[in-house]
C-alpha cells in the first residue's frame, strides 16, 4: 500500500502534536506552558526509532490520527517557539545536515557520451538513508530526481533542472558459500567491471562474459546487461531497492523482476519508481564455460594450454571488447545505440523476402533477431560523420561523440539513421541509450 505523507498524530492526553513527513521523519510539538510549542524533528537513523515511528503512523502507541485542518487548529493554539517557517523546515534542515549537495555540476565528464550538460544540484550518496535524504529533498524542494551510476547508458539532450542522486554505495559481502555456490550481495555503487573482476578473481564464476561492460552495478539490472552469450539474469539472486516516493526498502526477486532482451520491470511498469541499492548474485566455482561466441572461440584458439579457464574468457571477452568498441575516454559513446529489433515470425517473413541475406538469429520463442549493425552498415552509415557526430566505423551500432557534438545532435543523427533502415529494410530501431531531458 502506497503511504501518503504528510500524516497528522495527536497524542492523548498530552496535547502533543505529531506531523509524520515521510516514513523516517516527523516534527513533534511539544507545549511548553500554555503559550508555546516546542518542535523537536525526529530522524529515524536507528532501528529504535524507526520502530517509534512506525508506531506513530500506525498508532499502536497512544497517538492517533487527526485531520489536517484538525492539526492546523491545535498549532494556532499557541505559538511555535523560533519558527517563523512553515512545516517541514525543522525537518529538512536536521536530515539533510550530512547529506553533500553540490549546485551546477558538469555532466560531461559523468556520462560517457561526453556532450555538454550540467545538473542544477547534484548529491552523491553512500547509504539507503543518503538516498531517502536527496529523495526527501527532491520532494521537499519539488527538485526532480535524476539517479546517475556511471552515466554510461545514457544522452543527455539538455541540462537537468533537478538534483541528480550519483550512486556511491559500495560493498561485496558473501551471503553463502557452500564450496561450489556463491551468493553475493553487491553494492549499487561498485563499478560493474571491477566487480566482475573481483569475482573471476576470488573464483565465483559466471559472469565473466560480462567483463569490461562500463558502468555500476546498480545499473546492471535496468536493462538486464548482456555480452558474448550470457546476460545478468543467468547470474541475479535478487535486488533491494528503495521506492522514489515512500522510501520502502523492498526486496525483488528474479520472477519479479521480468528480465528480457534489454529490458526489465524497471525500465516498464516501475519505470522511475525505485532506485536500486544493492544487487546480490549466485555464482559457481564449478560455472559451465560459455564459448560459443564465434569471435570468442576464435581468441581461445591462440592460448598454449589445453585447458581453459574463467579467467581466460574474461580475458578473451575484454580483447575482443577493445577491438571493437571504442573507448568512452577516447571516443565519447553510450555503447550500442540502438537494440537489435525482435521481430515476430510473419513480420521476418517480410523482410526476408526482400533482403534474404539480413543477418539474423532464431530466438526460442519462434521469434528472430536482426542484426542492427548489419542494417545500419548496409545502409551506408558505418564511419559516417557529420560535425561533431557520427556512426563508429568498427561497430555501426554505436553512435560516437569526436569532441563537440550535442545530445541533440546526436539525437538528430538517431532519428536519421531510424528514419533510413525504416525506409530501406522496413524495420523500426529501438534506442536502447536512455534519452535524458528529452521534450
Ligand atoms: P547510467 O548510464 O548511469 O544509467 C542508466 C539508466 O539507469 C538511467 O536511466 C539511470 O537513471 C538508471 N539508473 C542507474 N543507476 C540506477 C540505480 N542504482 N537505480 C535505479 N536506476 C538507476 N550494455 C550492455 O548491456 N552490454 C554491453 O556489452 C555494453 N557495452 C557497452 C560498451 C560501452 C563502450 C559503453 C559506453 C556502454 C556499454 N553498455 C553495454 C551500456 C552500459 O554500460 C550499461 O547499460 C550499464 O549497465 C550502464 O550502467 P551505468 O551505471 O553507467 O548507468
Ligand atoms: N554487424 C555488422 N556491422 C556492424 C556491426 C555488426 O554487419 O558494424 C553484424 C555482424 O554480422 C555481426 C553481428 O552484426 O556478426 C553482431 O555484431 P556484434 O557481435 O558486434 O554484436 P551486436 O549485436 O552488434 C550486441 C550487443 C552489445 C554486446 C555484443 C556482444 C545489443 C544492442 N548490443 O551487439 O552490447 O556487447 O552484442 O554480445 O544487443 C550494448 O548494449 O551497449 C552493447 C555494446
Amino acid at each position: 500500500m502506497m503511504m501518503e505523507f504528510p500524516q497528522y498524530r495527536l497524542l492523548e492526553g498530552a496535547e502533543t502534536l505529531y506531523v509524520i513527513e515521510g516514513p523516517r521523519h516527523a516534527v513533534e510539538f511539544q507545549p511548553l506552558g500554555l503559550k508555546q510549542w516546542m518542535p523537536h524533528a525526529h530522524v529515524a537513523t536507528d532501528y529504535p526509532r524507526f520502530v517509534w515511528l512506525q508506531e506513530l503512523q500506525n498508532e499502536t502507541g497512544h497517538a492517533r490520527a487527526i485531520s489536517r485542518e484538525g492539526f492546523l487548529e491545535l498549532l494556532q493554539t499557541r505559538e511555535v517557539r523560533g519558527a517563523s517557517s512553515q512545516l517541514g523546515r525543522f525537518v529538512a534542515e536536521d536530515v539533510h545536515r550530512n547529506l553533500d549537495v553540490t549546485a551546477d555540476v558538469a555532466l560531461q565528464e559523468r556520462t560517457t557520451f561526453g556532450v555538454p550538460a550540467a545538473t542544477k544540484r547534484h548529491a552523491l550518496v553512500h547509504s539507503d538513508e543518503e538516498v531517502r535524504e536527496a529523495l526527501l529533498m527532491s520532494v521537499e524542494k519539488n527538485w526532480e530526481p535524476l539517479i546517475l551510476g556511471g552515466g554510461s547508458n545514457v544522452l543527455m539532450h539538455s541540462d537537468w533542472p533537478g538534483l541528480t542522486i550519483e550512486m556511491n554505495i559500495k560493498g561485496i559481502e558473501v551471503l553463502s558459500d557452500d564450496g561450489n555456490h556463491i551468493e553475493v550481495v553487491v553494492g549499487a555503487g561498485e563499478s560493474w567491471h571491477a566487480w566482475v573482476l573481483h569475482a573471476v578473481n576470488e573464483g565465483w564464476n559466471g559472469l565473466e562474459n560480462l567483463a569490461l561492460i562500463p558502468g555500476s552495478v546498480g545499473a546492471s539490472p535496468m536493462q538486464n546487461i548482456g555480452a558474448y552469450g550470457v546476460e545478468l539474469k543467468d547470474r541475479f539472486a535478487w535486488l533491494e531497492a528503495i521506492h522514489r516516493g515512500t522510501g520502502e526498502l523492498r526486496r525483488f526477486d528474479h520472477a519479479t523482476c521480468e528480465f528480457g532482451y534489454r529490458e526489465s520491470i524497471f525500465k516498464r511498469s516501475a519505470r522511475d519508481q525505485w532506485i536500486i541499492v544493492r544487487v546480490a548474485f549466485a555464482l559457481e566455482r564449478n560455472a559451465p564455460l560459455h564459448t560459443d561466441y564465434g569471435a570468442i572461440q576464435s581468441e581461445l584458439k591462440h592460448l598454449s594450454s589445453p585447458d581453459i579457464t574463467h579467467k581466460d574468457v574474461a580475458e578473451a571477452v575484454m580483447r575482443i571488447r577493445r577491438s571493437k568498441l571504442p573507448d568512452p575516454a577516447v571516443l565519447g559513446n553510450a555503447g550500442s545505440f540502438f537494440k537489435n529489433p525482435i521481430l515476430e515470425a510473419p513480420a521476418f517473413r517480410s523482410v526476408m523476402s526482400k533482403t534474404p541475406e539480413v543477418v539474423h538469429y532464431a530466438l526460442e520463442d519462434g521469434s528472430y533477431k536482426l542484426a542492427a549493425g548489419w542494417l545500419i552498415e548496409q545502409a551506408g552509415w558505418k564511419g559516417y560523420r557529420r560535425g561533431d557526430c557520427g556512426v563508429h566505423d568498427r561497430q555501426a551500432l554505436v553512435l560516437v561523440n569526436y569532441g563537440e557534438a550535442t545530445g541533440q545532435e546526436i539525437w538528430q543523427l538517431a532519428l536519421d539513421i531510424v528514419a533510413d533502415v525504416q525506409h530501406k529494410f522496413g524495420v523500426e530501431l529501438q534506442p536502447e541509450v536512455n534519452q535524458l531531458g528529452a521534450h
